[in-house]
């Protein structure tokens, strides 16, 4: 696919394009959590595994993001997500692809500290009347599935941001069996984080259970590796080092120790 050329785009289109339908849900997140969701362009492929399957960045700011973005169903999209946090709403527009000219207005009310009502709307041109609302409730349908998957993942980020603050408490060191008895992976709480304890190598390690990008729910390490689910960062447990090129790294894990045939985590 060709790179859009901006200047064959018009600035926004107005109500003049067809409306097809709304969606409108109460999410059980900040109006910040949204914002920041918005602005994730690189979770599509990952976390909506099951609706995208590729996304090229052309651009990105806090003003939003322009890409190329290829469906598992084998369309070719350019998408570009502008952010008004003075309006409090995001408008997605396909410059390029099927349904291209199409305008989607999504605006957030903040109901309270953590709940926000989105009222998402869907313009689509060259739809006639009496197709409009089957098309609409197509986009409902996907968006439900979107929203599904975004909630999760943001409910479990905002957990995590509160857990932070709690964390750094707890022992030097833990014991968590004889060696023989651990179900392995296994995932433990030490010193207010949480750790998952793997077998690699033919020995036993340790490594954090959250992702040092935006603190995803990493699993446990397969072959040495860690891949993240949200944005698809993976990493070297036995170093930390990020393996796709990305500037982060995993934290230090506590070591684990066997004495007497008992496993240790120490600090
Ligand atoms: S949270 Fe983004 S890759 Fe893990
Ligand atoms: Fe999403």
């Amino acid at each position: 696919m060709t790179m859009p050329d901006q200047r064959r785009y018009p600035p926004f289109a107005d109500s003049r394009l067809p409306h097809v339908g709304t969606y409108r849900r109460v999410l059980a997140v900040s109006v910040d959590r949204l914002y920041e969701n918005a602005l994730d362009w690189a979770h599509l492929p990952f976390l909506h595994a099951s609706s995208f399957a590729r996304i090229d960045l052309h651009d990105a700011g806090p003003w939003g993001w322009r890409a190329n973005v290829a469906t598992v169903t084998g369309d070719q999209l350019v998408l570009e997500l502008r952010l008004d946090r003075e309006c409090r709403r995001w408008i997605t527009r396909t410059l390029d692809g099927p349904n291209a000219g199409s305008e989607i207005w999504t605006h957030a009310f903040p109901i309270a500290t953590r709940r926000t009502d989105i009222v998402v709307d869907f313009f689509v041109p060259g739809i006639a009347p009496e197709d409009r609302e089957r098309v609409g409730q197509a986009f409902c349908d996907i968006y439900e599935r979107l929203y599904d998957e975004d909630v999760a993942m943001m409910i479990e980020r905002q957990r995590q941001m509160d857990r932070r603050i709690e964390a750094d408490r707890g022992g030097e060191s833990l014991r968590l069996g004889p060696e023989d008895s651990l179900a392995l992976p296994l995932r433990v709480e030490f010193a207010g984080r949480d750790y998952i304890v793997a077998r690699v190598d033919d020995g036993l390690l340790a490594h954090v259970a959250r992702c040092p990008h935006q603190m995803g729910p990493l699993p446990a390490a397969v072959a040495g590796v860690v891949r993240c689910p949200w944005h698809g960062y993976r990493f070297d447990a036995r170093t930390g080092k990020c393996l796709t090129g990305q500037v982060c790294q995993l934290p230090q894990a506590p070591t684990v120790r066997i004495r007497e045939g008992e496993v240790w985590l120490d600090r």
